[in-house]
Parts: structure tokens; sequence; C-alpha cells
């Protein structure tokens, strides 16, 4: 379990998380976003999903507008704030929390780590207390949609974008060429003065993990997850889709 005490990723970047990735992805992050809940519609087309990693609710929120039952989990309480704002101005009902030890059993048909969550996570012990925990929340036959991020997509250097009032550089780095741990790095200048009076520099940074296939059925299979399959259609989008299925 992490340190309360550790920042976080996105401490300090939660605020302008949403207004960072429309600036640097547009209408394409959208048009990724509607792919993304078309594929989880061909798994589950109605039923309780919990959305863990669901951030500021890029999927959580669409989800509930589309009458699924979201339950939303997030270590971090700033992405969930986020969230939860959205989610009172719309007026739906997602219930968040930050520890997915402390939930009890959700019961659900479908559960998402999505956009890169798993990468969050850097040991395979951290891994399979989250599978082990997902599986926990999940009803026999439900399933576990989750993403792996591709290493070529992930290794950038010095990657700008401005816009919006906003101007940001990304830099992430392998720390051995060829292994699968990456420092990531952010600094945006955020002119925005309706918001936040004050001009000032958001830094983020923390590490990722590119993890494989090969590496995590096993971790899946003690958790309780049987045969994993790959969801085709979003090669060369920065991560590789899959699908499997708690054991009855
Ligand atoms: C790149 S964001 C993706 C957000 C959302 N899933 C989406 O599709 O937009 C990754 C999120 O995963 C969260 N996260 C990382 N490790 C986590 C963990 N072990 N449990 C729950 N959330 C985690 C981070 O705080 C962050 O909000």
């Amino acid at each position: 379990m992490e340190n309360k005490n550790m920042p976080l990723p996105h401490d300090q970047n939660h605020s302008i998380y949403d207004l960072s990735y429309e600036t640097q992805f547009g209408p394409g992050l959208h048009r990724f976003t509607q792919m993304s809940l078309n594929t989880i519609a061909s798994i589950l087309a109605n039923g309780k999903v919990i959305d863990i990693g669901c951030g500021t609710g890029r999927l959580a929120i669409p989800l509930a507008q589309n009458n699924y039952q979201v339950v939303g989990v997030d270590v971090n309480a700033g992405m969930l704030s986020a969230l939860n704002a959205k989610a009172q101005r719309l007026n739906l009902s997602i219930p968040t929390f930050t520890d997915i030890n402390q939930l009890e059993d959700q019961h659900c048909d479908l559960a998402l780590t999505v956009f890169t969550v798993l990468s969050y996570i850097l040991d395979e012990d951290g891994l399979l207390e989250l599978f082990q925990n997902i599986n926990r929340h999940l009803k026999p036959g439900a399933s576990f949609l989750f993403d792996l991020a591709s290493p070529a997509a992930f290794s950038q250097n010095n990657r700008r974008y401005n816009g919006n009032g906003l101007t940001g550089v990304v830099n992430v780095q392998f720390i051995n060429p060829g292994g699968p741990i990456a420092n990531y790095s952010e600094e945006v200048v955020v002119n925005r003065p309706d918001e936040f009076p004050n001009n000032h520099t958001v830094t983020e940074f923390f590490q990722i993990r590119c993890w494989n296939l090969n590496e995590i059925s096993s971790l899946l299979a003690k958790s309780g997850f049987g045969f994993t399959r790959h969801i085709p259609g979003y090669s060369g989008m920065g991560a590789e889709y899959y699908v499997c299925k708690k054991e009855i």
C-alpha cells in the first residue's frame, strides 16, 4: 500500500489535467474516448462498472450518462474532486473512493483500468494486490478491461504543447534503454487569470512502467482471471486493449 505522505502522480496537475489533455490531443481525444465507450458497450450493454484509476471521469461520466451504475476509485483525491464536481454539475450519482482495499465488495459486472492506469504500478506485488482487489469486486463471469501502454508511445523527448493558456513540455525517458521503467516529467506554465490569478508553473514528476502481457498473465491467473482476449483496433494509439473474465 502507498505511503500516504508521499506525493502521488497528479498531485500537482489535477486542476489542469483535463485542459492539458484537451490542449495536447483535441478532437482526437474525444474520438478515442468514444472508441473506448464503444468497446465497453460491446462487452457490457448495461450494469454495474467499477472504474479503477477513474481520474477525472473521462469514462466514468459518459458511462453514468449512458445509465451504467458506476463506482469510481482513484488513489488521487484531487482527481476525484474534479470528477465529483462534474458529476454534481450533471446531476449524476457516482460514488468515489480513494482506497480500493477499504471498499466493501461491489459485485460489479465489469471492471476497468484504462488509459495506462496499470503503468502507475511499478512492481509485481502491487499489481497482484490490485488484480486480487479487482477480482473481489466482480461477480463470477464478469469482465475486466485493461490496457497496456506501448513503450514507443511513452518515449518522448521535449514534446511541447501550447493553447488554452497552457504552455507545456513533456519528457518520458526510460531509465535503462529497453527496460520497463521510465521517468515521466511535465512542466506547464499556466496563464489563465480568471481561474488562477497568478501565473504559475506546475511540475509533475513520477515513474511509470510498461508491462507486457506475458509479465501480467500469471498475476491475472493467480488472481482468479481466465483467458485474456486482445481487442483489435487500438494499434498505433499508444496502448493495446485486453479483456479477461473472472473465473466462475
Ligand atoms: C492517466 S490517468 C487515467 C484516468 C482515466 N482512467 C481515464 O481513462 O481518463 C491514470 C489514473 O490512475 C490513477 N491511479 C494510479 N494508480 C492507481 C491505483 N493503484 N489505484 C487507483 N488509481 C490509480 C491515477 O491517480 C490517475 O488518476
